[in-house]
C-alpha cells in the first residue's frame, strides 16, 4: 500500500517546533537563574567593597575612641580624614552617610563632588527605622538618579562594645563597576543560550532519526488497523451477500454530517470505525435468518436483533476499536426511545449513533439492491421526515437534509474503487493527526 501520510514533513515540523520550544524554555530557565545569580554575586561584591571601606573607617574610629576622643568628634575626625586615606575608588565611593543613634543623627557627611548626594540623602532619610542588631548589616543594590549604588545600614558598637548607633549610607558604584555588573550577567546568559541552542542543534538529527522511525512504526500500525477494519467490513458484506459499498457510503454520509455538526477529530475517528463496522455482529447470525429472502418471523427478528450484542462482543475485543462501540451498540436506537437493544431516548443515544442512524436509513433507501430499485430522493426525504423526532434526531436531520441531495448525486457516480479512494482520503484526514500523539 502506498505511503498515505507525509511523515517526514510531519515529523520535521513537530520535532523542530518542540525542540525550539524546549531549547527556549531551558534557556529561559538556566539563563534566568544565571542572570539572578550573577546579579546577586555582583551586588554582593559591591556590598563587600562598601562594607570594607566602612570597616576601615570604623577601625579608625575605634583608634580615636580608645584614645578617649568623644564619639561625635571621633566620627567627625575619621570621616573628615577619609579624603586622606589611601582608598582605591575604582569600585565606587560613599557619597552620603549618616551616623544616628536612638536620639537622632549625630554626624552626617556628603561628598558634594557628586550631584547624586541630594537624592542619596533622601534615600538614607527613609531608613531611620532600620536598626539592625550587631553583626547584621543590611545592604541592597539601588539606583540613585539612574546610577547603580549600594545602600548599607550598619550597626556600630559603643565603648562597652554594645550596640550604640548605626551608619546608613549610599555607596555609588563607579561607571566601570556598574557596567561590569550589567555586562557580566548578560554575557553569561548569552553564553548559556548559545550552549543550549548548540546542544539542541547537535541532538536534532539524532532525535529526528529516532522520531521518524517511531512515527514510521506508528503509521504502519495505523495502516494495519485501517486495513483490518476494511477487511472486517468486507467480511460481513460477503456474509450478508451484499457488496461492501454500503459500508463505504454510509461512512461517507456520516462523516459529512459529522463535519457539518462540528464533531471533534477524536469523535470522528470513533464515528468512522463505528459506521464502517456497524453491522459486524451479523457474522454471528445464522444463515437461515440472515439470508432469508422473505419477511422474518417475530422469533427470527428477535434473533436478528442480537447482531447488536454480537457486534459489541466482536468490536470490544480490540482496543483500537473501542470508540466504535457507540455506533455498533446504538445504531438501532430511535430518538423516540422505541429502538433496540436499550430503548434509550433522545440525547441519551450517543451523537455518533444518532448521526449514523440517519445516514444508514438514507443510504438503504437510496440504494439499488437485488430485490429493489433505488428510491427517488423526494420519497427518501419524505420517509426520513416521517421519522423526525421519532426515529431521528430532528436537529441532525435538518442538517443532513441540507447536504444529502448533492452528496447522494455525487456518490451515485462512484464505483467501488472511487468509494474506497474517498474513504482513504477521509482516513488520511482524520487518522493522520493521531500521529501527533507519537511525539506528544
Ligand atoms: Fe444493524
Amino acid at each position: 500500500m502506498k505511503q498515505r501520510y507525509p511523515l517526514h514533513t510531519f515529523v520535521n515540523r513537530i520535532l523542530l517546533r518542540r525542540l525550539i520550544l524546549v531549547a527556549v524554555a531551558i534557556s529561559l530557565l538556566i539563563g534566568g537563574t544565571t542572570w539572578v545569580q550573577m546579579r546577586n554575586h555582583a551586588r554582593d561584591r559591591a556590598v563587600l567593597v562598601a562594607l570594607d571601606r566602612l570597616a576601615v573607617i570604623r577601625a579608625q574610629f575605634w583608634v580615636l575612641r580608645d584614645k578617649g576622643v568623644a564619639r561625635d568628634k571621633a566620627v567627625a575626625d575619621v570621616v573628615n580624614a577619609i579624603g586622606e586615606m589611601d582608598f582605591d575608588h575604582s569600585g565606587g565611593k560613599f557619597i552620603y552617610g549618616a551616623f544616628y543613634d536612638g536620639v537622632g543623627d549625630f554626624f552626617v557627611f556628603r561628598d558634594t563632588n557628586f550631584d547624586q548626594n541630594k537624592t542619596a540623602e533622601l534615600l538614607v532619610g527613609l531608613d531611620r527605622s532600620l536598626r539592625p542588631e550587631l553583626g547584621r548589616d543590611i545592604s541592597s543594590l539601588i539606583k540613585v538618579d539612574g546610577l547603580a549604588a549600594v545602600k548599607v545600614v550598619v550597626p556600630i558598637a559603643g565603648v562597652d562594645r554594645k550596640l550604640a548607633a548605626w551608619f546608613s549610607g549610599i555607596y555609588l558604584l563607579s561607571p566601570e563597576s556598574a557596567d561590569q555588573m550589567v555586562n557580566e550577567p548578560l554575557t553569561a546568559v548569552g553564553l548559556v543560550i548559545l550552549v543550549v541552542l548548540a546542544i539542541s542543534a547537535l541532538y536534532y538529527p539524532v532525535v529526528l532519526r529516532m522520531a521518524r522511525k517511531l512515527a514510521g512504526f506508528s503509521a504502519d500500525l495505523l495502516e494495519a488497523n485501517l486495513e483490518m477494519m476494511e477487511a472486517l467490513g468486507c467480511a460481513i458484506a460477503k456474509r450478508d451477500g451484499d457488496t461492501d459499498a454500503h459500508n463505504y457510503r454510509v461512512t461517507i454520509y456520516s462523516v459529512r454530517l459529522a463535519e457539518k455538526v462540528g464533531l471533534s477529530v477524536k469523535s470522528m475517528q470513533g464515528l468512522i470505525k463505528g459506521a464502517f463496522l456497524h453491522d459486524i455482529g451479523k457474522i454471528g447470525i445464522r444463515d437461515e435468518v440472515l439470508l432469508k429472502p422473505g419477511k422474518l418471523t417475530e422469533d427470527e427478528y428477535e434473533i436478528m436483533k442480537t447482531h447488536v450484542n454480537h457486534g459489541l462482543d466482536i468490536v470490544g475485543q480490540a482496543r483500537w476499536l473501542k470508540d466504535a462501540l457507540a455506533i455498533v451498540g446504538s445504531h438501532h436506537e430511535k430518538f423516540g426511545g422505541d429502538g433496540y437493544p436499550s430503548q434509550m431516548p433522545g440525547d441519551m443515544i450517543p451523537k455518533a449513533a444518532r448521526i449514523f442512524a440517519i445516514a444508514d436509513v438514507f443510504d438503504a433507501l437510496s440504494s439499488e439492491r437485488p430485490y429493489k430499485e433505488a428510491m427517488p430522493l423526494e420519497r427518501v426525504v419524505e420517509i426520513l421526515e416521517e421519522g423526525r423526532g421519532q426515529h431521528f434526531d430532528p436537529d441532525l436531520l435538518t442538517l443532513f437534509l441540507e447536504i444529502a441531495p448533492d452528496l447522494r448525486a455525487r456518490l451515485a457516480e462512484f464505483d467501488d474503487s472511487d468509494l474506497r479512494e474517498e474513504m482513504h482520503r477521509i482516513n488520511e484526514r482524520y487518522f493522520a493527526s493521531g500521529l501527533e500523539t507519537v511525539l506528544a
